[in-house]
C-alpha cells in the first residue's frame, strides 16, 4: 500500500503522456512532428527550464475539445490514485490555450467534468489552481483572472509559472491583489531557476502561502531561517530538477539539507509525464537515492496534508 499522501505541484498539461499525445493529436486532425511515440520520448532530453517548455508548449497544440482535457485529467487521477495520492492541486495553464484559440470555458469546463467525479471515480479529492504565464504580460495575466469569473467556484487559487529568469513576481502584483480580493489562494513557482529574491518578492509583493520549488532559498540562510520561522511550505520536485537541471543528479538534491533545517518540504511530481515518474515514484527515487528514512517518507506525506488548501475535516478525511 503507497504512503497516503496529497500532491500540490503538478502542472496538468505536464501529464500528458506521448500515448494520449498521439490519440489526441488523431482524434484532433492535428499534426505532429514525431513519427513515433519513440521519437516523441527521445525529445525528451532538456538542457534547463526553457527548453523543456518549449516542448511542453508544443504539445498543447492537440489539446482542443472539453472531452480532450476531461481525458488528460482523468489519466492523471488514475495514476495518482495508484500511487497514493488522496488529494490533488493541480495546476492549469489557460493562457497556453487561449492564445491558440482555445476557449477558458473549454479548459475549465473539461477538466472538471474528470475533477468533479474524482472522489468518487478515483477516491482523489482536488482543487484547481490556475496559473499566469510569468513570460506574458502583466496585462494578459489580468484579462485572464478577469475571463476567470465565471469559473471561480472551480478555481480555489492562482499561481505563477514558465519561464523565471527575468521576470521577477513583482511584475504581478496587481493582478494577485485582484485575486486576493476574489478570495483566491495565492501561490508562485519562485526560486527555481531564479534568484532567492523572487522567493521574497513572492512572499512580500504578491502574498504566497507556499512556494513552488523555492530550491534556491539554500543560497540564503537568512531567508531559510525565514521559510522555518514561517513554516512556509515549499512544494519541492526532486525529478524535475534533475531533468531541468538545476541539480546535477537526484544524490545531490539538497532535499534532506531542508528538511534538516526545519522547512515545511513537500515531495511532488511537477510534469510527470516529461520527467520520468508521478509523486509515487519520486517518493520511491528519493528513498532509495538519499537514503531517507521511513520516518522522513512520513514526515513528507504529513506535510503534504498540513500545506494543502483543505479544511480540518477535509484533511482528517484525506489522510
Ligand atoms: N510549467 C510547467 N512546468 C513548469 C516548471 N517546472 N517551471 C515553470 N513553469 C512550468
Ligand atoms: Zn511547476
Amino acid at each position: 500500500m503507497p504512503l497516503p499522501k496529497a500532491e500540490l505541484h503538478l502542472h496538468i498539461e505536464g501529464t500528458l503522456e506521448p500515448e494520449l499525445a498521439f490519440e489526441l493529436a488523431a482524434r484532433n486532425g492535428v499534426p505532429l512532428p514525431y513519427a513515433t511515440v519513440g521519437d516523441l520520448r527521445a525529445a525528451y532530453d532538456f538542457k534547463d527550464l526553457q527548453s523543456f517548455l518549449d516542448l511542453y508548449y508544443e504539445l498543447t497544440a492537440v489539446l482542443r475539445t472539453e472531452r480532450d482535457f476531461e481525458d488528460l485529467a482523468d489519466a492523471y487521477l488514475a495514476r495518482a490514485a495508484a500511487q497514493g495520492v488522496r488529494h490533488a492541486e493541480i495546476f492549469f495553464d489557460p493562457q497556453a490555450h487561449t492564445r491558440r484559440g482555445v476557449a477558458l470555458g473549454t479548459v475549465v469546463e473539461g477538466l472538471w467534468r474528470a475533477l468533479g467525479r474524482g472522489e468518487d471515480s478515483h477516491g482523489v479529492s482536488t482543487r484547481l489552481i490556475m496559473c499566469f504565464l510569468r513570460d506574458e504580460s502583466a496585462e494578459s495575466a489580468l484579462e485572464t483572472l478577469r475571463a476567470a469569473e465565471p469559473y471561480l467556484d472551480r478555481i480555489a487559487g492562482v499561481g505563477l509559472d514558465s519561464a523565471e529568469a527575468g521576470h521577477p513576481p513583482a511584475k504581478f502584483r496587481e493582478v494577485y491583489e485582484a485575486a486576493a480580493a476574489l478570495g483566491l489562494r495565492r501561490v508562485a513557482h519562485a526560486g527555481e531557476e531564479g534568484p532567492p529574491e523572487y522567493i521574497r518578492q513572492a512572499l512580500d509583493v504578491l502574498g504566497v502561502e507556499r512556494v513552488d520549488h523555492g530550491l534556491r532559498c539554500l543560497e540564503d540562510p537568512e531567508l531559510v531561517a525565514r521559510l522555518a520561522r514561517e513554516r512556509i511550505p515549499l512544494t519541492l520536485c526532486p525529478l524535475s530538477n534533475v531533468r531541468l537541471r538545476a541539480v546535477d543528479t537526484l544524490a545531490d538534491h539538497p532535499l534532506p539539507a531542508l528538511l534538516d533545517a526545519g522547512l515545511l518540504c513537500t515531495v511532488n511530481s511537477d510534469d510527470p509525464a516529461y520527467f520520468g515518474g508521478y509523486v509515487g515514484d519520486t517518493f520511491d527515487a528519493v528513498r532509495d537515492t538519499l537514503g531517507l528514512t521511513e520516518d522522513r517518507l512520513r514526515e513528507l506525506a504529513r506535510n503534504s496534508f498540513l500545506a494543502a488548501f483543505l479544511d480540518h475535516d477535509e484533511e482528517r478525511r484525506a489522510r
